[in-house]
Parts: C-alpha cells; structure tokens; sequence
C-alpha cells in the first residue's frame, strides 16, 4: 500500500498554496459575467421578488449539493474531470470530456463579452454612445447585420478580443498558484472594493427605491412556470462554476488536508450573496434611470446583453459621477469575467496536460492558439452576438444542466460511489455531510434537473430560440450542444500517455493508513 501523500507527477500538475488561495479562486471562477451580466435580468423577467425561491431551492437542493460532489471528485481522485472520472471508473471518462467540451465553447464566447466590457470601460470616460447606446452598440460597436454568418471583422472587438486571449495565455503559463491563485487573490478584493462602491453609488441615485421594487416585488404566479424553474436552475449550475468540470479540476489542485465542505459553503454563499448585490447595484441603478425618463422600471431593463451594454449607458450618460459609474461597472465585469475565463479554460488545459503528459506552456498553447481563433472567427465577425446569443443558450441547458444530470446518475446510481465521496468529504469536513446529501444527489437533485431540461427541451423543439433561423440553431445551438457529446466519448478512446496514470491516487488517513477505492476510510 502506498504511503506518500503526493506522487511527483502530482506535484508537477500544480497546487494553490493554501486554503485562502483556494477559496480566492473559487470565488473567482465563481463570480463573473453569470453574476453581473445574466442574474439581474433572469431574476427580473423570471418572477422578481418571487425568483428568490426557485433561486433559493436551486442553490440548496442543486447548487450546494453539486459543487460538494464535484469537490469530492476532485480532490479524492486529484485529477483533471476526465482524470478524475476514469479513476472513478475507465468507462466514466467521457463524461470529463465531455465537459471539458462545454468549457472550451463557453471560454471562445465568454471572451467575446470580456473583450465588450473591456472597451466599453473606456467608453464610459467620453460615453462613446452619445444619445442612442442601442444604436450604438449594435450598429457602430458591433456592426451587426440581420442574423446569419459572415466573415466580416470588427476591429473595435478583435483588438480587444486578441488582449483577452494574451492575457489568459499569459496566467495560465504562470500555473496554478503563480497564475491562477495570485490572480484571483490579487482581483478579487479589488473587484468587490469596485463593485461595492458601484452598489453604494447607485443606492444613492434618485429613484433607486423604484428599481428595488420592480426586481424584488414577487410575481407569485411566475412559480406556476415550469421556464422559471428552468431558469433558476440554469443560472445557479452556471454561476456556481458547477457541472462542467471547474471545481473538480481546481479541488484537484488543493492539499488533501483541506476541508473541502466548509470551502464550499463559503464559496456557494460568497457566490450568492454577490449576485444579490449585483441585482441589487444594477436595479437602482435601473431604478434611477427610469424615474429620469418618466417610464417604467420595465421599459428601460432591456433583456440579457442589452441590460449591460446598453441600458446601463444610459444611466452612465445621465446620473451624475456617470463615468466613474461606467468605470467601476464595466471594470467589474472585465475583472469578474477574466477570472471566471481562467477557470474554465484551465479546465481543457489540465485534461490536455494529464492526458498527454504535457508540460503547463505546452497544454495552454494547444489549448489557447485554436481557441483563439475559433473565438476570433466567430465571435469578432459582423454576425458574433447572434451566435453568441445561441450557443449561450444552448449549451447552458443542452451541455451543463444535461451533463450535470448524466454525471449525477452515473455516479450515484451505475458506479454507487455516493458513499465513497461522502466519506470522503467527512475525513477533513467541519460540517460533516450526512444522509441528506446523498438523498439529494441520488433521488432529489437529479429528479429535479431532469424535470427542469425535459420542459427547457419541449420549449425549444416547439419555439425557434428568439426567433433565430433554424439552421442557425441547428447548426451553432443544437449542433454544439451534440458535438461536445461526441467529442467526450471520442477522446475518452485516446490511450493515456502515462501508463499508470489511471492508478488510484489512494488517501492518507491522519493515522498513516491509505485509503484505496472500495475502502472504508
Ligand atoms: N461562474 C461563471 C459566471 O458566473 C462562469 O460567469
């Protein structure tokens, strides 16, 4: 039986310094354009006040459960997501590869809105937009036609687009403590001095009352919608950085010592309470604008991009301060965003690395050379906000929460491991998690998530998504959501560079005994 804690190739995949690094980048991954960008208007146009449930019950019965079983993965099995299912199971593989897919299209879009809010930081010091940021920004900024594809750049997103990409390639190299953790360590404080200074301000704008009530008064017949739920699930599974490969990838790179469910409850009410003030910040901030327009809270929260892109440089033209308002806004969202980048890129580059036996610059470049180009191709084009638009929708519903429902059932009911991962967790845990958790994770959660995608299914076989032309959803929206299907059940056949890397690294008790699969700790 082994006894050493770490095995050298361990040690070169990288590990974070100390819990608090940790925790920093989990947040990191956690908070990002999911916070800022989508939770204030899913939450407004799912119910307001009334969203606060479903919300509530995603987080609890989904959310929390889900990151506590992706940390278990991780940190049990001390590999990437394909790493770490095929050392749960040889056959489980295709299911890490399959998210390390989803993470590699969301990362060539994610970036496209990074590269918008990083523009759009300096816009807000002359407000570029003058009187018609609508017009603005689909017109000037984006250049966007009627939907379709074409291959005609936009500079005003490429330059900026190409700067994202350097930047992550460059943390990246770094690895994971020098790069990601400092990184995040480093950001993440200034984004909630920044954000929470932003919040503070627009508390202050006339009218924010009025943008408070219209988020938080409860539609109580929204909870009859199933697409509420749908919604609610959605935005927890995205924003908590959970289902797609993210926190097993980074509970790998924690010392074994860690506990790992304390980490988690931070991390999941860290995350939650930031998209609150979020929601919070933006409907003030909406609040203010509206009364200064004489319409309602309604009129002006524009759905989705526009909220960001184009309602808030409205507010940013009116209220007084309206460049250090843009400022902080827009800055936030480039900070939140590019450590939440980070995270789901370094999710293909540690399976690339375990898989292939590469080294760090190595794995970023083959990782990070085509997706910037697949990112730049799509995405600083003429037509790059309409596929965007779609492959965000579709890969959402079709690839995290249907991933995330597969792996729950496999896991919990064809390889029976729930036990395994529970003890696991209960060997460092502060809070131990008992039969709750594992009632959630094998009947309640995955119940739940089947009910949520076999509705979100139904509506789009039935609706064309937002009215798009069907060979655009069939080819970027359904399309993408099957061939990262394909794709994990693909590279799961590729041999292992390593022969032995699919040994099970085992687990030191306190009390010097090792811990295999299929034992009791
Ligand atoms: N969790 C990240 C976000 O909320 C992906 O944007």
């Amino acid at each position: 039986m082994a006894t050493q804690t770490t095995s050298p190739t361990e040690k070169s995949r990288g590990a974070f310094s100390s819990r608090k690094v940790f925790i920093f980048a989990a947040i990191g991954s956690a908070v990002g354009l999911g916070n800022i960008w989508r939770f204030p208007y899913v939450a407004y146009e799912n119910g307001g006040g009334a969203f606060m449930i479903p919300y509530l019950v995603a987080l609890l019965t989904a959310g929390i459960p889900f990151l506590f079983l992706d940390y278990a993965l991780g940190h049990r099995f001390r590999g990437s997501a394909p790493l770490s299912f095929a050392r749960l199971r040889r056959g489980a593989e295709g299911l890490g590869w399959w998210q390390v897919g989803i993470c590699f299209l969301i990362a060539v879009y994610y970036a496209a809105v990074i590269a918008w809010a990083l523009r759009y930081t300096f816009f807000s010091i002359d407000k570029a937009w003058g009187s018609d940021p609508n017009g603005y920004f689909f017109g000037d900024f984006l250049q966007a036609g009627d939907p379709g594809v074409t291959v005609d750049v936009v500079p005003g997103v490429l330059i900026p687009l190409i700067l994202v990409w350097l930047v992550l390639i460059v943390v990246l190299v770094l690895g994971v403590q020098k790069g990601i953790g400092a990184t995040a360590a480093i950001f993440i404080p200034i984004l909630i001095l920044a954000f929470g200074a932003l919040v503070v301000r627009s508390l202050f704008l006339p009218g924010a009352a009025e943008g408070l009530n219209a988020l938080f008064t409860p539609n109580w017949g929204a909870l009859n919608e199933p697409g509420v739920w749908v919604a609610a699930f959605g935005q927890i599974f995205f924003s908590l950085s959970i289902g797609f490969g993210i926190m097993i990838t980074y509970a790998s790179y924690v010392d074994r010592d860690t506990d790992m469910v304390g980490s988690g409850l931070v991390v999941g009410f860290a995350n939650s309470g930031f998209e609150l003030l979020a929601g919070i910040g933006v409907f003030a901030a909406l609040g203010f604008m509206a009364q200064a327009s004489g319409v309602a809270v309604g009129d002006v929260a524009e759905s989705g991009i526009g909220l960001a892109f184009v309602a808030f440089p409205a507010i940013i033209s009116e209220a007084p301060a309206g460049a250090l308002i843009g400022v902080l806004f827009f800055g936030s969202l480039v900070i939140a965003g590019l450590t939440s980048l980070i995270s789901v890129i370094e999710v293909v580059v540690s399976a690339v690395r375990d898989k292939f036996e590469l080294t760090r610059v190595t794995a970023t470049l083959v990782v990070s050379i085509p997706a910037t180009v697949i990112s730049l191709v799509l995405f600083a084009t003429t037509s790059g906000v309409y596929v965007l638009d779609i492959v965000d929708h579709f890969i959402n519903q079709f690839g995290i929460l249907l991933v995330a429902v597969v792996s729950m059932f496999v896991v919990a009911w064809v390889l029976r491991a729930t036990p395994l991962l529970a003890d696991h967790l209960n060997l460092t845990a502060s809070v131990p998690i008992g039969l709750w958790w594992r009632a959630l994770v094998m009947v309640i959660t995955p119940l739940a998530l089947a009910v949520v995608l076999v509705d979100a299914f139904r509506t789009d076989v039935q609706d064309a998504y937002e009215g798009y032309p069907g060979w655009m959803l069939g080819v970027f929206g359904w399309g993408g959501a099957a061939a990262v299907i394909v794709f994990g059940f693909l590279a799961a056949m590729i041999p292992w560079a390593r022969s032995n890397a699919l040994e099970d690294p085992g687990y030191p008790l306190p009390s010097g005994r090792h811990v295999q699969k299929g034992e009791q700790a």
